[in-house]
């Protein structure tokens, strides 16, 4: 971390202890988010961290926004989630965006006023993303959509959604992006689903009936937009790996101060070499993360987006988030059960992160892919 960071960190630290940790068990239990703590997080300058400052962004680094991810999520899982995905949304605009596409959506998603999602999931089509159903059929002025779209984050408390729909044969290149607002006649919010973890992040249905989306809001051409889709995804891995390395370095924080006070047999419990072993192993998994995020975000920096690298970002970080909550919970022995301390929360928080934006079996698909690439590349 150079001294930028440090203090940009150090700054957002104090600000996620003092509003939102208060906050955190008793929404938990209620299932509640807040925009106000949203519209904090915009006002501190974190909700469109990559974006160029022309529209309304912070202008700063890949590098720099993972670090801010991780700090959030150090605290708040869900809420790091909900800037992650909506900055997701701003990277897709910022580069597959016209300029008045951009002008439009973009300065009120990077200050924080609202909050972007993305759509491409069905029912029926979840790792298998390119088979989606829902259909956008061409009419005068615009694409007529109809479907419904499952598990979308933010949804119901984003207004701009990235929707991705049908306008061709099967597969892949029959797939269109399109940017579809709250409010746009058509456009209804179905089921809200109740989770194990994630709780403060609503997870929403969105329905599509007749939906007219005019033609200026479709992203790049017709049949592109898998490529929209996947492009943004490598970004969003890559912040989905770093709020795991914030949930994973909260639970070892957590742990090893437990261990430091707690005392069995009359001595610290963290005398015991076994619990040394294992606080050790789990600081090795946090780190070991962090480099692979940090060296997926240099490669976005770089302007050479590593897809490999992104995936394998997301699987070490997101397993090792689940291990080491798993083992922070372990540590505190039964009151790491309860909800007197964080931990069994982070351990739920940690596990859908196996799952979104391509469970980690689908990054093991895309590693695999370019193993072969590589390799037959030089064969
Ligand atoms: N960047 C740009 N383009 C890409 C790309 C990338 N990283 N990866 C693939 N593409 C392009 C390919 O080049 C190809 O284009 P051409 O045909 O012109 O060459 C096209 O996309 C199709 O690629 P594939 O043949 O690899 O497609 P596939 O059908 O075999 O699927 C897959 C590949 C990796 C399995 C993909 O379907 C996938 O990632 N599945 C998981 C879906 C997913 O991550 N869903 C998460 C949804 S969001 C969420 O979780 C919640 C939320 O709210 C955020």
């Amino acid at each position: 971390m150079n001294d930028f960071q440090k203090e940009l960190c150090g700054n957002l630290k104090k600000y996620c202890n003092d509003s939102i940790e208060p906050h955190m068990e008793h929404d938990d239990c209620e299932s509640k988010f807040r925009m106000e703590i949203y519209k904090g997080l915009g006002e501190y300058g974190v909700t469109g961290v990559t974006i160029p400052e022309e529209h309304g962004g912070a202008g700063l680094s890949y590098v720099d926004n993972c670090y801010i991810l991780e700090e959030i999520a150090k605290v708040s899982v869900p809420y790091a989630v909900t800037v992650s995905v909506s900055a997701m949304v701003q990277s897709i605009l910022n580069e597959y965006g016209t300029k008045a596409q951009k002008e439009k959506y973009l300065p009120a998603l990077t200050s924080g006023q609202e909050i972007g999602a993305f759509a491409l999931s069905e029912s029926h089509s979840g790792s298998d993303a390119a088979s989606l159903k829902t259909t956008a059929k061409k009419v005068e002025g615009g694409y007529v959509l109809n479907g419904t779209k499952m598990w979308i984050t933010s949804g119901g408390i984003a207004k701009t959604y990235i929707v991705m729909a049908r306008t061709g044969g099967e597969g892949s290149k029959g797939v269109s992006a399109f940017i579809v607002r709250d409010g746009a006649k058509g456009f209804t919010f179905g089921k809200a689903e109740k989770k194990m973890g994630w709780k403060t992040s609503p997870t929403r249905e969105l329905v599509f009936q007749n939906c007219l989306v005019p033609d200026e809001d479709m992203l790049l051409n017709e049949g592109q937009g898998f490529t929209v889709a996947m492009g943004g995804l490598d970004r969003g891995r890559t912040s989905i790996a770093a709020i795991g390395v914030g949930c994973a370095q909260r639970a070892l924080d957590e742990a090893v101060k437990y261990s430091l006070t707690r005392e069995q047999f009359k001595q610290p419990i963290f005398d015991f070499q076994g619990l040394q072993f294992m606080l050790s192993d789990m600081a090795v998994e946090v780190m070991t993360s962090r480099l692979m995020v940090l060296a997926a975000a240099q490669s976005i920096d770089d302007k050479k987006t590593n897809s490999k690298l992104c995936s394998m970002a997301k699987l070490k970080a997101t397993d090792a988030a689940m291990k080491v909550t798993t083992d922070a919970v372990q540590v505190l022995g039964g009151v790491g059960y309860t909800t007197e301390y964080p931990v069994e929360r982070f351990m739920r928080d940690a596990k859908v992160l196996q799952i979104v934006e391509g469970t980690n079996q689908i990054q093991r698909v895309v590693i695999a892919r370019h193993l072969r690439k590589e390799y037959e590349q030089h064969a």
